[in-house]
């Protein structure tokens, strides 16, 4: 408790001295744990300073190598209350996270009300205490996950000064309304949807029911329940996706993809004993097999496990499981097990034939850009969406793991290995992904220089993004114009009732 007192007097002490140096100072916010979000925000912060910036951050992740390495990063630890929320999600029991996302679709009710939970606790921090109440240093900008409660705008409101959100998955939900991009559930697909473009009358149907629940939910957790929060400030908004892999949808000038910005990161070298595996392999190549850091491999159910045991035993691969025990029952000859794995560094590897995987963003950008076939076996959140991006591309076959059996896992696995068009879809989506005018770093930097020199001004935001709801829909004209209809009927009547009762002689009536 004394040392965590102290730590935090510290914080202060460091943020103080570093208000009286001159230039760019950006104050940035992870508040979720999940480590896939920190991966994404962590590169962009890492692209800000390399430019120069000074960047502190409040956030229950520890510092990538090349932050805290770093003089103008200052880290400010929000995970010093063992609170189990707010530690870094890592490693955890299948089945507790399957629980969690088990109605992934309609989550949103549960995810905003724990979102207002580490808004609270966030506001208590002394530190933003200060910040918030004007006491603090001041900042050039503000660089922050917006998770789905407005909660979190709180922040750059009372600070004042140009605001970016970062969105590490695909667009969240109230995300292009609130930017002013147009938003239609008929046939643009949302979040938690698990199609990226619906098609059927049946998809489209059950998109829009996820859109108008979102939209609901959302509302009533951060307005309905008495909570007050400020408006969204938007000056930007930078997303996790890239037209070559997401399908486009319409944005303004506020809105910027950043898809892939953690793979401007220099690779980190593959151990010697992988590289063995990786060079020594024989003509059939290697698999690759991970469900990334959130879940712990080995708590699996059994006979998930067993399945692909049992498959991998009958391939004439060499397979690269990440399982976090030294130790596996049964395990085929033809597994190696790692508990870490330099995934984007093997990727790269010419004798990498497929990549099996969960569908996590930060993979699904390493698999693209390394231009190998994808087995996906999405779990929960974009995972599903993730995925049939990769399935509509061509590069890409999914199972669902409760569809999980001998049959289903060798006849897909056989079909991504033997048919060629999968490897040759993602060479050319490949090529296609890497083909941008500037990185998304660049772009990072050129777009917070852009703002901190020149605010709001220079339309970026679209004036949709303004319009009240009434006007939105066109409400009110439509009411201006019924309402004259209903006049000049009215009017029309009484003047050709008039006519008739003047004109006709009553003996004709
Ligand atoms: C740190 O920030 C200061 C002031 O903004 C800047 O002058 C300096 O070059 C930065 N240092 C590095 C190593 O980028
Ligand atoms: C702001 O909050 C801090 C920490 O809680 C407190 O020490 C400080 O006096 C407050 N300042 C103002 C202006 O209220
Ligand atoms: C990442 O991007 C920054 C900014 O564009 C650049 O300075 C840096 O060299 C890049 N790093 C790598 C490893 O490409
Ligand atoms: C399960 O897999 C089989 C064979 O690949 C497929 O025909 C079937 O549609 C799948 N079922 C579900 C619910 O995905």
């Amino acid at each position: 408790m004394c040392s965590g007192v102290i730590r935090l007097a510290i914080v202060v002490w460091s943020i103080s001295c570093m208000s009286m140096i001159a230039g760019h100072r950006i104050l940035a916010c992870e508040p979720c744990p999940g480590h896939s979000h920190w991966n994404v925000m962590s590169a962009v912060l890492e692209s800000l300073v390399a430019a120069g910036h000074e960047v502190v951050c409040v956030t229950m992740h520890p510092p990538t190598d090349r932050l805290a390495t770093h003089p103008n990063y200052t880290h400010v630890d929000m995970s010093s209350l063992t609170i189990s929320t707010l530690q870094p999600a890592r490693d955890m029991d299948y089945a507790h996270v399957v629980k969690v996302f088990q109605s992934n679709a309609f989550m949103v009710g549960p995810i905003t009300t724990r979102e207002q939970f580490l808004c609270k606790y966030l506001f208590d921090m002394p530190v933003i205490r200060d910040i918030l109440n004007g006491s603090g240093p001041a900042f050039d900008a503000v660089v922050m996950e917006s998770l789905h409660s407005k909660c979190m705008s709180t922040l750059p409101d009372r600070l004042g000064v140009p605001v970016v959100y970062v969105v590490p998955s695909p667009m969240v939900n109230w995300m292009p309304v609130a930017t002013g991009a147009p938003d239609h559930p008929s046939y643009l697909g949302t979040l938690l949807a698990d199609r990226p473009t619906p098609t059927t009358f049946n998809q489209r149907l059950a998109n829009a029911l996820v859109y108008v629940h979102t939209a609901l939910v959302r509302w009533y957790n951060d307005k309905g329940r008495d909570h007050r929060w400020p408006e969204y400030r938007h000056s930007m908004v930078f997303v996790n996706t890239h037209h070559s892999v997401e399908p486009s949808r319409p944005m303004g000038p506020n809105v910027h993809e950043i898809g892939g910005i953690h793979l401007n990161r220099s690779l980190v070298p593959i151990l010697q004993d992988l590289t063995d595996v990786l060079d020594k392999s024989n003509k059939f190549g290697v698999i690759v097999f991970t469900f990334g850091s959130l879940i712990s491999m080995n708590t699996l159910p059994d006979d998930v496990l067993d399945t692909f045991k049992i498959v991998f035993s009958q391939l004439p691969q060499t397979v690269i499981w990440k399982y976090e025990n030294d130790y596996m029952p049964d395990k085929p000859e033809n597994v190696v097990l790692c508990k870490w794995i330099p995934q984007r560094a093997i990727l790269q590897h010419p004798n990498v034939k497929l990549f099996i995987s969960h569908g996590g963003m930060s993979g699904v950008y390493e698999v693209v850009d390394a231009g190998v076939p994808v087995l996906g076996i999405p779990l929960f959140y974009d995972q599903p969406r993730n995925i049939q991006n990769l399935v509509d591309l061509g590069t890409a076959l999914s199972i669902k793991i409760n569809n999980l059996t001998h049959t289903t896992l060798s006849i897909t696995i056989d079909r991504l290995l033997n048919d060629k068009s999968f490897s040759e879809n993602a060479k050319r989506v490949a090529s296609l992904f890497r083909d941008r005018p500037m990185t998304p770093s660049e772009s990072v930097v050129y777009w917070v220089d852009y703002l901190i020199r020149h605010g709001t001004e220079g339309n970026i935001r679209p004036s949709s993004a303004d319009a009240s709801w009434t006007s939105h829909f066109m409400l009110d004209m439509c009411a201006a114009l019924l309402m004259t209809m209903m006049i000049l009927w009215f009017v029309s009547r009484v003047v050709l009732q008039f006519m008739f009762n003047k004109f006709i002689p009553s003996n004709v009536k």
